[in-house]
């Protein structure tokens, strides 16, 4: 385990016509972050919501906005996002050129920098980034839909990035996103994720009982 646990519930998996209110839930729900995930139909399959969205509903709750970057090329709408009120920003290293520029750029913006592996990315691709990120992601679904299954094989990675960093001393969070449910999340623990995404299992658990549903993940 590592200390304490995050929930970080996914918005993709909220009413958008009501986003506002969701998040306001979201807020006295108990949640830590608020994840936003944003696609492209080109990184991944799907599309979703981009900064106007975010600067709409940034005025509705001082949590941190932990924002999911799918898109690619991602170096230009940094600054958008940040301006639109991200306070971690993510991005997947396929997604730019020079991983180091674009961990520099948001940087420039005073926001948090957060890497993420896809479910078959090695840690390859962002060892040599780790002392200069503040959160990775480890995504236990491929990136594009909520609903998905989580894919075990991911834990031992997960495992991995965390030895690595406490090997460093780092303060590097691990946040783990995709599928995760009442009965994987204390896995995810084990495996050294300190932050838990979650869309359907806070969403449609329990009737849609955020506060419930965000707690039973934290201690599970
Ligand atoms: C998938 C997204 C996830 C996803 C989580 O591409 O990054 O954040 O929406 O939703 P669940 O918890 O339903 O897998
Ligand atoms: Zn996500």
């Amino acid at each position: 385990m590592s200390g304490l646990i995050k929930i970080s519930p996914s918005i993709l998996s909220a009413d958008f016509s009501k986003l506002g209110e969701e998040i306001s839930a979201l807020d006295k729900a108990g949640a830590d972050y608020i994840h936003i995930d944003v696609m492209d139909g080109h990184f991944v399959p799907n599309l979703t919501i981009g900064p106007e969205v975010i600067k709409r509903l940034r005025p509705i709750t001082k949590k941190v906005f932990d924002v999911h970057l799918m898109i690619s090329p991602v170096d230009n709408f940094i600054k958008d996002f940040s301006d639109a009120g991200s306070d971690i920003i993510t991005f997947h290293p396929e997604a730019t050129k020079d991983v180091r520029n674009t961990i520099k750029l948001i940087k420039k913006e005073g926001k948090k920098v957060g890497i993420s592996l896809k479910p078959k990315s090695k840690i390859d691709l962002i060892e040599k980034y780790i002392e200069e990120v503040d959160l990775i992601l480890v995504m236990s679904v491929e990136p594009g839909f909520a609903g998905q299954k989580f894919m075990p094989e991911v834990l031992d990675k997960t495992k991995k990035i965390r030895e690595l960093i406490n090997s460093k001393n780092l303060k590097t969070e691990i946040e783990i996103d995709g599928g995760i449910n009442f009965e994987n999340c204390n896995e995810a623990k084990k495996a050294g994720a300190n932050v838990l995404v979650s869309g359907s299992t806070i969403f449609k658990e329990n009737q849609g009982n955020l506060e419930k549903n965000i707690g039973i993940l934290r201690k599970n």
